[in-house]
C-alpha cells in the first residue's frame, strides 16, 4: 500500500518577515513571505513595529499560501512554527496563531528552532535528481543574528563547533551599511556595490579568536574609525569610493569566515560543506565557497536564493523531520528568544 502524504503548514515570524509555507512531505507547495518595509527608515528592526506587522500580515499570508498550494486547512497533518531564537513579540504572534489553529483543527503542533531550519533548508526537494548533502557535513550558518559552524550527523543532530562571541556577520554587513548611509538591511546593497569595486584597495583589522569561534565587533568598530578618519580628510570620501569600500570590506568579512572553515575542513576530514542563512545570499561568498571544491577537494552546497533569507519553507522541512520522529509541541509551547542550536 502506498504511504499517504504528510501536509505541513509552517509559520515563521521570528524577526521581521511573516512567512507561511505548505509542504507535501519534503516538497514545497507554496512559500509566501511578507517582508516588512517599515524598518528601512530606522536602520534596524524595531521589535514593537515588527510584532504589530506580523499581526496584520499573518492571516493574508496564510490565505495566500493555502491558495497557492491548493490545499484546505482540513487537509493539514500538522503545524510547524518557529519557537526561537528571535524577538519575543514577533515569535509570540506566530506561536499563538499556530497553537490556536492546531487546537481548532485537532492536529499536532511542532516546535522548530529557526537556526536548525536554515540548515535543513538544504533538504527541501525541488526535483528527484537534485543532489542533497550526505551526513556528516559541515554547515556555515551566517545570518543577521548568528554566525555558526555546525557539524551535522543526522537530520536532527546538530553539533556546534564554533560561533561568534559577539556580533553576527550579518550585523557587520548591516552596521557598516548604516555608517555608509544605506538603508536597512544593508547586506544586499554592500553586495551590489561591491560587484564593481576594487576589493584590495582598503584593509581592515582582524580579531584573533581561539578555536573555530568568530568575532566581528572589532572589525565593525575599525570600519567606523576608517570612515570617520577619511571623511575628516575628504567630506566626499564615501560617495567617491563607495564601490571600493564595499568590495574591500565584504572581501575582508568573507576571508574571516573562510579562515575557520578551511582549517576545520582540513582538521576534520569532512568532505562536504554547506552554507545557510541570509548572508549565504551574498554573491561573493557563494563564489568563494564554490572555489573551495577544487582547493580542498570537497563538495559544496549553496541554498537557492529563496531559502537563504528567512522563510517558512525551511521551518516546514524541519517540521517534517520532527513529524517523522513524533517530536511534537503542545499548548504549553512558549517563545524561546535565546536558543541553542
Ligand atoms: O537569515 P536572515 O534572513 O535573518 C536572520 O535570521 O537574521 O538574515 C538576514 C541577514 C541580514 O543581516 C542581511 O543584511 C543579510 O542577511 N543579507 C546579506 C545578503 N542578503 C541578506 N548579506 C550580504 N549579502 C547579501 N546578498
Ligand atoms: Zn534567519
Amino acid at each position: 500500500m502506498q504511504k499517504s502524504s504528510t501536509y505541513i503548514l509552517a509559520i515563521e515570524s521570528s524577526c521581521d518577515d511573516t512567512s507561511c509555507a505548505i509542504l507535501r512531505d519534503n516538497f514545497v507547495l507554496s512559500n509566501i513571505t511578507a517582508s516588512q518595509k517599515i524598518h528601512e527608515h530606522y536602520g534596524g528592526v524595531i521589535p514593537e513595529l515588527a510584532s504589530r506587522d506580523h499581526q496584520k500580515n499573518i492571516v493574508p499570508v496564510l490565505t495566500e499560501a493555502l491558495k497557492a498550494a491548493n490545499i484546505k486547512l482540513q487537509e493539514l497533518s500538522a503545524i510547524a512554527v518557529t519557537i526561537g531564537p528571535g524577538l519575543m513579540g514577533s515569535l509570540l504572534v506566530g506561536i499563538s496563531f499556530a497553537k490556536s489553529l492546531a487546537m481548532s483543527l485537532k492536529i499536532p503542533l511542532i516546535e522548530v528552532n529557526h537556526m536548525q531550519g536554515h540548515i535543513l533548508a538544504h533538504f527541501i526537494k525541488d526535483s528527484d535528481t537534485q543532489m542533497l548533502p550526505e551526513f556528516p557535513f559541515l554547515c556555515l550558518t551566517v545570518s543577521g543574528g548568528h554566525t555558526q559552524l555546525v557539524k551535522m550527523t543526522d537530520y536532527l543532530c546538530f553539533e556546534l563547533l564554533g560561533e561568534t562571541i559577539d556580533d553576527a556577520v550579518g550585523e557587520a554587513f548591516d552596521k557598516a551599511a548604516k555608517i555608509l548611509g544605506l538603508p536597512y538591511p544593508g547586506g544586499p546593497l554592500i553586495d551590489k556595490y561591491a560587484q564593481v569595486g576594487d576589493n584590495s584597495k582598503y584593509k581592515f583589522s582582524h580579531s584573533h579568536v581561539p578555536g573555530y569561534d568568530y568575532s566581528f565587533s572589532g572589525i565593525k568598530t575599525s570600519f567606523l574609525y576608517f570612515i570617520q578618519n577619511n571623511i575628516q580628510k575628504n567630506p566626499n570620501f564615501i560617495e567617491e569610493n563607495l564601490a571600493d569600500i564595499c568590495a574591500s570590506y565584504q572581501s575582508h568579512l568573507i576571508n574571516v569566515l573562510l579562515k575557520n572553515v578551511k582549517s576545520l575542513i582540513k582538521e576534520s576530514e569532512i568532505k562536504q560543506l554547506a552554507i545557510a542563512g541570509g548572508v549565504s545570499a551574498n554573491s561573493e561568498l557563494r563564489k568563494q565557497i564554490k572555489k573551495l571544491e577544487a582547493e580542498l577537494t570537497i563538495k559544496t552546497f549553496i541554498p537557492k536564493f529563496e531559502y537563504c533569507t528567512d522563510n517558512a519553507a525551511m521551518i516546514g522541512i524541519t517540521g517534517y523531520y520532527k513529524y517523522l520522529k513524533n517530536e511534537f509541541g503542545s499548548l504549553k509551547s512558549v517563545p524561546i528568544t535565546r536558543m541553542e542550536i
